[in-house]
């Protein structure tokens, strides 16, 4: 297989890591994807042996672009969502490289990745203007674009709405968790969005996640000014945007 245009993603989660080779003129994937249980607990160690198990039955050889529910500044992880606690302050460029045998590695926020894949091959409003990028799932992660630049690192899912933090009143495990219809999680949903739209009068809001597969169910309930698209990528997004990650090194 030619190197040139294809590139290993790992989008590493609470419950799964998922990895897939992807051609990086499309953004499709080539071959299936990998799904591997996320060990437990899932330490820094447990996690980068999956990491490697995907490498070696993808029979991988190249560079390997990786994302995580983290902040990850300098290639340093500051925070550890829904993964086990020990991540923060962790090197992860370095447990990484080492793990993979020196081979080049890159490292970014799993939102910040589905976003640049967004950017890279889907919704064409996603490339102008200030773009606030959503990922619904078990949390809320962001991403922040100007003309397609991203601003990393942003965690708006942990901004304070009302008395809660946006993720625990909207994402879509909340949806799950309390069995809310989704005429009752758009209303909250749109509540969050209220409180983004009037601190960064973004240009548009692009949401994304699973529960995107079913937008005609809740995007058109929202009621904020601001038009809201939904992401194109869906599910594929933060392994897409990892593989790129690595050949362009757009890491924070
Ligand atoms: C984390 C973010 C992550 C998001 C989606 C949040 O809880 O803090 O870093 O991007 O979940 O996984």
């Amino acid at each position: 297989m030619s190197n040139e245009s294809i590139g290993l993603g790992i989008d590493i989660g609470g419950s799964g890591v998922k990895g897939a080779l992807v051609n990086l003129d499309t953004g499709e994937f080539v071959g299936d994807r990998i799904k591997i249980a996320t060990p437990k607990p899932s330490t820094p160690e447990a996690v980068a042996d999956v990491v490697a198990d995907i490498v070696h039955q993808k029979e991988w050889n190249g560079p390997v672009g990786i994302c995580m529910p983290s902040v990850i500044k300098n290639q340093t992880a500051l925070s550890a969502a829904n993964i086990d606690k020990s991540w923060i302050g962790v090197n992860v460029h370095d447990l990484f490289t080492k793990r993979l045998e020196g081979r080049k590695v890159a490292v970014l926020n799993d939102a910040d990745s589905a976003g640049l894949a967004e950017v890279a091959y889907g919704h064409e409003n996603a490339r102008q203007g200030s773009v606030i990028f959503l990922t619904f799932g078990t949390g809320i992660g962001s991403a922040f674009f100007m003309n397609g630049t991203l601003f990393p690192n942003t965690e708006l899912g942990h901004m304070l709405v009302g008395k809660q933090e946006a993720e625990h009143q909207a994402s879509s495990a909340v949806k799950e968790n309390e069995e809310l219809g989704f005429k009752k999680w758009a209303k909250r949903v749109d509540t969050v969005l209220a409180e983004y739209e009037k601190l960064f009068s973004p240009s548009c809001f692009i949401v994304g996640g699973g529960i995107s597969r079913e937008h005609e169910k809740w995007v058109p309930r929202l009621t904020v000014e601001t038009p809201v698209y939904p992401a194109e990528l869906r599910n594929r997004a933060g392994i897409v945007g990892a593989a790129m990650a690595v050949d362009g090194d757009v890491t924070p």
